[in-house]
């Protein structure tokens, strides 16, 4: 064996070893999360389906989340001056005609009095607005919500559970999007 293909097994070997050790972490980690039941946060989930939603999902999502608009409390010229970096400094490719649906919708939805300002929300502080954003809860839930905490605070989001009679997958989503302000 000539060292030049002594090296090349020795690069398979290496490469065979890092993939098993990559495809071993992938696989903890996915049943780790399978097993606590905690889902990742669908940001498109919080913003109201209004128009211009289709537009805010399809220009902005390529390069970052959705996680860093939808908490924010901005101007509609705020909004405009944030769009207008995102085409200027980032080269993000947003038709002039886009741009005015958006800052419309993110001015609606994400402007100053923007209820929803943290996720996962505090379930004794959030206001009854930023609720309505997680739509597994029903109107009704949220008013028993509103009414019960002005008496007695939750302790957990079990407490919530039993309180609501939350099905397992509604409960999944309530450990996923609100908290007991600790
Ligand atoms: C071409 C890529 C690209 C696109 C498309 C894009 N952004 Fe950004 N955006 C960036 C980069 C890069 C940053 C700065 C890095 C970071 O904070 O992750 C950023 C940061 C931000 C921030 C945080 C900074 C701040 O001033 O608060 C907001 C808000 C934001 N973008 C909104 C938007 C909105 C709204 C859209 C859709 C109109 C959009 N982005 C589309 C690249 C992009």
């Amino acid at each position: 064996m000539t060292l030049g293909t002594r090296c090349a097994n020795a690069n398979h070997v290496f490469f065979i070893v890092f993939a098993i050790v990559c495809l071993c972490r992938d696989g903890i980690t996915a049943a780790r999360s399978l097993e606590s039941g905690e889902q990742m946060i669908d940001w498109a989930m919080l913003l109201p389906d209004d128009q211009g939603k289709d537009v805010v999902l399809s220009s902005c999502t390529t390069c970052h989340g959705l996680d860093l608009i939808v908490t924010k409390q901005r101007s509609k010229e705020s909004w405009l001056t944030v769009v207008g970096s995102m085409t200027g400094e980032y080269q993000a490719d947003i038709p002039d005609k886009d741009v005015d649906v958006i800052v419309d919708y993110l001015g609606r939805y994400a402007g100053e009095n923007n209820p929803v300002t943290a996720v996962p929300m505090d379930v004794n502080r959030a206001s009854a607005d930023a609720l309505k954003r997680l739509r597994f809860l029903s109107g009704e839930n949220i008013q028993d919500i509103v009414e019960r905490r002005s008496k007695n605070e939750f302790r957990s989001i079990d407490e919530l559970r039993q309180f609501l009679r939350l099905d397992q997958s509604k409960f999944d989503l309530a450990t996923t999007y609100l908290q007991c302000g600790k």
